[in-house]
């Protein structure tokens, strides 16, 4: 059955580049984000993972930690690891799943048969640090992923877990965010000290609390 928000990401052990893992174990107190690729030595997953590890601090700074799964084993994932340190510049610095046997890509709904009946598509599932699945995305296997996007998207993530805020349409970390409707005029003074402004009763606008 499909994955979805607010359900708590199924636990599960694996094996990985980095040694046998249990996923809740080894996700701890932090955010997480599981994210599949199709299959090993092609060519849109090869640049995605490069891609990923190039910007493994932004993660880290994020206390979030990232791994990855293809639908070959741990052998031909540490084969390709070496094309992907040679193309991308950037060697493989999470763990990559090796689940051959489709036992994750099946608990998170990655193979879907109509695209394609093997191979997984490109999910991403952002797990928050109560092990609850926040976000999902699905790409087709002919686009790559934005990576831009899935930094500000754990941002807003991360923000309106701690404020009662929401962000809007293309927000990025250090604009304007809007006040929930939860929040009466009277408390946003207080929960807000910078001020607000009030465009309508239901949209009001106030700077990013926490910077
Ligand atoms: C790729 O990563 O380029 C890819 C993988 C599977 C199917 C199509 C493309």
């Amino acid at each position: 059955m499909a994955i979805r928000l607010g359900d708590v990401a199924p636990d599960f052990t694996a094996d990985t580049t980095e040694g046998p893992i249990s996923f809740h174990q080894w996700l701890g107190d932090s955010w997480g984000i599981l994210f599949s690729h199709p299959k090993d030595f092609t060519p849109v997953c090869t640049t995605e993972l490069g891609g990923f590890a190039a910007r493994k601090a932004e993660f880290d700074a994020r206390n979030t930690k990232i791994i990855g799964l293809s639908v070959d084993d741990v052998t031909s994932h540490d084969k390709w690891k070496g094309d992907i340190a040679e193309t991308q510049g950037t060697a493989l610095n999470f763990p990559l799943i090796g689940d051959e046997k489709h036992v994750v890509a099946d608990l998170y709904d990655m193979i879907h048969p109509n695209a394609n009946d093997t191979l997984t598509v490109r999910s991403v599932f952002i797990i928050g640090p109560d092990k609850k699945v926040k976000l999902t995305l699905t790409y087709p296997a002919s686009t790559g992923r934005n990576i831009d996007e899935i930094l500000r998207v754990l941002d807003s993530l991360q923000l309106t877990a701690n404020y009662t805020v929401a962000t809007p349409v293309n927000w990025k970390d250090g604009d304007d965010v809007i006040i929930a409707n939860s929040v009466s005029d009277e408390d946003a003074k207080v929960k807000f000290p910078k001020g607000f402004r009030k465009l309508k009763d239901y949209l009001r606008l106030t700077p990013q609390p926490n910077k």
